[in-house]
Order: C-alpha cells, then sequence, then structure tokens
C-alpha cells in the first residue's frame, strides 16, 4: 500500500502532519511531494520540522506565478513523478492550486485520487479556492468530509456514493499542539510585551481583500482604530500588495508581525482576546480554542463556527470595531469538527479500499 501526498501551500503543511503520522503507525509507505508553491520557510520548512513531518520525497520547485502558470508548472511535472513512484492512492488537500493540479494530473493518468477536506463550498464562484474545491471533488474517486454540512453538499452534487465523513484532520493537529502547552506566556506577548486577553491577532491575505488597494486600505485602517492593540500576522501576499499600493501596516494600534510557527500561533491565539481573519483554518482554530473570531468575508465554508456564535462575518470594514467588541458568545460542548483522530480514519478508509 502506497499513499502519495501532494502538498504546497502553509494550511496543507498542517493537514499532512497527522497523516504523514498515522500513515506511519499503520505501516503504509507515504511518498509525500511538494510543489514549492510556498517556499519562504516560515510559510514552509518550519512546518515540516516543528510537526515533525517526514521530509518531502519530490519538491517540484514552481514557486509563484498566475493562476494559469503556476497549476501549469506543477501538471507539466506530476505525470512524471506519478509513473515513477506508481501509488495505489494520490492524496490531495484542501482547496490550492497544489490541489487541483495533482487531482487532475492524476486522474488523467488512472491512478486513484482522495480529496482530504471534500465538500466545502463558500458558493462564491469569484474565489480562486471555491474553482479548486469544486473541481477536485467532482475528479476525486473518493472524497473525504470533515462535516455534516460538507457531506451534504457533496450528496446535493451527486457524489454522495464517494464520500465518507472522517471528521477534521486540523483538529488532530490543534488538540495535540494545545495539550503540549504548558501555560507559559507565548513567544509573541513577551516580545511585544502585550498583556493575555487584551490584544487581537489578526491575518488578512485572501486576493479578495488584498488585491483591490482600496479595500485592502479600508481594512488595515479600520484594525489600526480597534481600540486595543492588534498583531497582524502579515503573510508575504499582504506584505507585497501593501508596497505596491503604499498603504503602511504599521499605523494606530496595528502592530505587524512576520508569520508564526504553528505552536507559537497557537500559543497566541490561546492568550489573545480575539481573533480577527479572512483564513479558513483560523477561524476554525480559534473555535475549537473557544476564542471569539470576526471573518473578513462575505461568506464562510465553516458555518458551524457562525451558527454556534463564535464567529461573525463582517464585510464592510467600517463595522470591525462593533463587532470586535461584542460580548462573548455563550459556551458550547458541540464538536462539529470531529474527535481529533481524523488522520487514523483517513488512513483506516484508503487501506480498505
Ligand atoms: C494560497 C492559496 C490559498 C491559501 C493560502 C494559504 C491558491 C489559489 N491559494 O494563497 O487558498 O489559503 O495559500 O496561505 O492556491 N508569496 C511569497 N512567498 C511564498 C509564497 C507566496 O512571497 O512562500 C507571495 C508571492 O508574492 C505570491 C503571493 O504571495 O505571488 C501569493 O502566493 P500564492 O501561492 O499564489 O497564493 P496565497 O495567497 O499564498
Amino acid at each position: 500500500m502506497k499513499i502519495l501526498s501532494v502538498v504546497g501551500a502553509r494550511p496543507q503543511f498542517v493537514k499532512l502532519a497527522p497523516i504523514d503520522r498515522a500513515a506511519k503507525a499503520a505501516g503504509v509507505e507515504h511518498v509525500i511531494v511538494h510543489t514549492g508553491q510556498h517556499y519562504d520557510p516560515m510559510l514552509s520548512d518550519v512546518f515540516f520540522s516543528e510537526l515533525g513531518i517526514s521530509a518531502p520525497d519530490v519538491h517540484l520547485g514552481v514557486g509563484s506565478g498566475s493562476h494559469g502558470v503556476q497549476t501549469g508548472s506543477m501538471l507539466a511535472q506530476l505525470d512524471a513523478v506519478f509513473d515513477s513512484h506508481a501509488p495505489d492512492w494520490v492524496l490531495v488537500y484542501g482547496d490550492t492550486n497544489s490541489t487541483v493540479a495533482a487531482a487532475l494530473s492524476a486522474v488523467k493518468l488512472h491512478i486513484p485520487v482522495a480529496h482530504l477536506e471534500a465538500g466545502l463550498r463558500s458558493f462564491n464562484r469569484r474565489m480562486p479556492e471555491e474553482h479548486n474545491r469544486v473541481l477536485t471533488d467532482h475528479a476525486a474517486d473518493i472524497l473525504l468530509a470533515p462535516t455534516d454540512v460538507a457531506m451534504g453538499h457533496l450528496a446535493n452534487e451527486g457524489l454522495a456514493e464517494r464520500s465518507v465523513l472522517v471528521g477534521d484532520v486540523m483538529t488532530d493537529v490543534l488538540y495535540a499542539t494545545r495539550d503540549e502547552l504548558t501555560g507559559e506566556r507565548s513567544a509573541l506577548s513577551s516580545e511585544l510585551g502585550l498583556e493575555p486577553g487584551s490584544f487581537q491577532v489578526a491575518t488578512i491575505h485572501r486576493a479578495e481583500n488584498t488585491d483591490d488597494a482600496g479595500r485592502l486600505r479600508q481594512i488595515v485602517e479600520a484594525l489600526a482604530r480597534l481600540p486595543q492593540p492588534t498583531v497582524l500576522l502579515a503573510h508575504p501576499r499582504l506584505v507585497a500588495r501593501a508596497a505596491e499600493a503604499g498603504i503602511e501596516l504599521e499605523q494606530g494600534n496595528l502592530k505587524v508581525h512576520r508569520p508564526l510557527a504553528y505552536r507559537d500561533l497557537i500559543a497566541a491565539v490561546l492568550e489573545s482576546g480575539h481573533v480577527v481573519t479572512d483564513s479558513g483554518g483560523l477561524q476554525k482554530e480559534a473555535f475549537l480554542l473557544r476564542v471569539p473570531c470576526t471573518t473578513v468575508r462575505t461568506e464562510t465554508e465553516w458555518v458551524e463556527t457562525v451558527d454556534l456564535g463564535w464567529n461573525v462575518l463582517v464585510s464592510d470594514p467600517s463595522r470591525l470595531t462593533e463587532v470586535v467588541e461584542r460580548a462573548r458568545p455563550a459556551d458550547t460542548e458541540a464538536t462539529p469538527y470531529g474527535d481529533g483522530h481524523a488522520g487514523h480514519r483517513v488512513i483506516e478508509v484508503l487501506t480498505r479500499r
């Protein structure tokens, strides 16, 4: 039994960690192909070393580019990689350009494809992630869904027979990491001299928020006006777009910091009073840590976080202060994202088939 995982962007390395661990535990051969979509050490290497993931067997080194150029460059190289490794399964993760490229390449070579985190939908056709996840779901042979809602979307698209509910693998890593934290001050709050509970952690990187200079300016100015300090963990895409548009990120109550390694991020979120983000993963992590979150988007794929009251969507940046200042939501014992053992379930499902 040989599983070949294709990953390329930061959230995919987090998802890869529990899969790699579960594959090793089950004695399954696991080949890792890194497309090179993310290449900065803080977006890539640090996750492999910190989360104990085996080094990639193959690195395609595609780097940045327009969607077509980046995806095409992966496609051009993957045929030969899949031919030489001849896996039983190609496993693809989430919704990035690396996901859709690997799914397309494998399906054309008649190699069974499994899609992890299948069935998520924003129903916003302007998002590159939405094209990537819909196309991947319809190409894949088995759809590994994280939630009941995702299973429902797959059924609505006629994909029920290929779908299996496994839970969310990011929950596996999050619970394990949280349990390892010993309660000491986070590196972020110590470095910046912030009082626990009295600052926000923020991330903004999505194209719909960064690529329009006017919108980016409004978001940055709204973050800077929040009454308590906000630490903006700046993704390189944000830094590049802000520089092009002449927008100063460090202003008002806004402090800019480089992206954090996973453990430092979880420690910082746990200590913060609130998260402001447009990341899918971080909305969910905030909920799982029971830290209130405000999401700067018109919709979310992780609707459970909103339904349970822990996440509020804001598309108009001028409403940010009012929404961030809202009362803390009611406690909940709900576990819509599974029990923290999704990785083992994925390996079990793939081995059984
Ligand atoms: C990608 C995914 C997105 C995911 C995000 C996680 C797609 C279409 N988007 O977005 O779904 O949420 O990863 O972070 O696949 N850059 C660097 N160094 C890097 C990587 C990128 O400087 O290591 C800069 C470059 O200017 C690049 C820009 O960031 O052009 C965008 O990178 P790209 O990989 O195209 O998309 P992300 O915004 O990271």
